[in-house]
C-alpha cells in the first residue's frame, strides 16, 4: 500500500506568545510533560507513516535535530529537516519541501496543532482519492480566529481566512492531505496583504476545481498559537494523561 508522507510546519516567529517565545520557538516550549512539537509527530508515527519532513524556521533551527534527531524514538525511518527563512507563510513552507517528497501524496500537520483523533482513518480515505486534497473540520467557539469553510448541502463552498462574519461555526484545522500538484498551485499564488503565502489560498483553488473533500474530527482540537490556546492545549493534555 502506498503511504504517505508527513510534513509538520515548525517555522514562523511565533510572536503572539511573546516573551515566551523571545528565546527559544514556539514548537520546543512545553505542554505539559513534552515539546509542543511531540504531539503532532506522535499522530503521524500512529498513523503509521514512516517519512517526515520538519520545517523549522530562524528560531532555535538547530535544537529542532538535538530534540527529535533522526525520529527513530517515534517509530519513524527518518526526519528530514528543511529550514525556512522567514514568516512567509503556511503555504510557503510547505512549498519548499517539494524536492524532497519521493511519493505522490502528503500529509501536512501545523506544528502547533494539537488534537486527540488517531489519523489513520482520514488517512486511508485521501488514499483512495483519485486527486485533490482533503482536510478536516472541528466546531469551535471562535471560528473568527481561523480558516472558516461556508458549507452547503455538506460541501464546502469557500473558505474565509480569519473572517470577521464567520459562515459557519466551523475551524479549517491544521490538518490538510494533498497530492503533490499542490506545489504547482503554490507556485501561482502572491502573498496576501499580511505578506503571507496563504494556505487558505490553497484550499479555495482545489474547491473552485470540485477537488477538496472534508472530514471532521471527533475529539477535541486545538492549535497553541495564543496564549488562550496554549494554555487550553496544556488542560486537554492534562485530562487526556489523568483519563489513562
Ligand atoms: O490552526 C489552524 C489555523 O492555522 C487555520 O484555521 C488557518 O486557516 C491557518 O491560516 C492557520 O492560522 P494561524 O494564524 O493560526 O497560523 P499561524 O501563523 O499561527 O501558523 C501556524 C503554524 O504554521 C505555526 O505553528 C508554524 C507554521 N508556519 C507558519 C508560518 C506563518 C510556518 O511553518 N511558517 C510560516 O511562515
Amino acid at each position: 500500500m502506498q503511504k504517505l508522507t508527513g510534513i509538520i510546519l515548525a517555522g514562523g516567529l511565533g510572536t503572539r506568545l511573546l516573551p515566551l517565545t523571545k528565546i527559544t520557538n514556539k514548537h520546543l516550549l512545553p505542554v505539559f510533560n513534552k515539546p509542543m512539537i511531540f504531539y503532532p509527530i506522535e499522530k503521524i508515527a500512529a498513523s503509521g507513516i514512516e517519512e517526515l519532513i520538519i520545517v523549522v524556521g530562524d528560531k532555535s533551527a538547530g535544537d529542532f535535530i538535538r530534540l527529535l534527531g533522526n525520529g527513530r524514538d517515534f517509530g519513524l525511518k527518518n526526519i528530514f529537516y528543511i529550514y525556512q527563512e522567514g514568516e512567509k507563510g503556511i503555504a510557503h513552507a510547505l512549498g519548499l519541501c517539494e524536492n524532497s517528497i519521493r511519493g505522490e501524496k502528503i500529509i501536512v500537520v501545523l506544528g502547533d496543532n494539537l488534537f486527540s483523533d488517531d489519523l489513520t482513518k482520514q488517512t486511508q480515505i485521501f488514499l483512495k482519492q483519485k486527486a485533490g486534497a482533503r482536510i478536516l473540520l472541528k466546531k469551535v467557539n471562535t471560528p473568527e480566529r481561523f480558516g472558516v469553510p461556508e458549507i452547503k448541502d455538506g460541501k464546502i463552498l469557500k473558505i474565509t481566512e480569519k473572517p470577521s462574519v464567520p459562515d459557519s461555526d466551523y475551524a479549517v484545522t491544521g490538518i490538510y492531505m494533498y497530492h503533490r500538484d499542490v506545489f504547482s498551485v503554490i507556485k501561482k499564488l502572491k502573498p496576501s496583504e499580511r505578506g503571507e503565502i496563504e494556505i487558505t489560498e490553497v484550499n479555495n483553488k482545489y474547491i473552485f476545481e470540485g477537488a477538496l473533500t472534508h472530514g471532521y474530527l471527533r475529539g477535541w482540537w486545538t492549535d497553541a498559537g495564543t496564549i488562550e490556546s496554549y494554555s487550553r492545549a496544556w488542560d486537554y493534555v492534562r485530562k487526556e494523561q489523568k483519563r489513562q
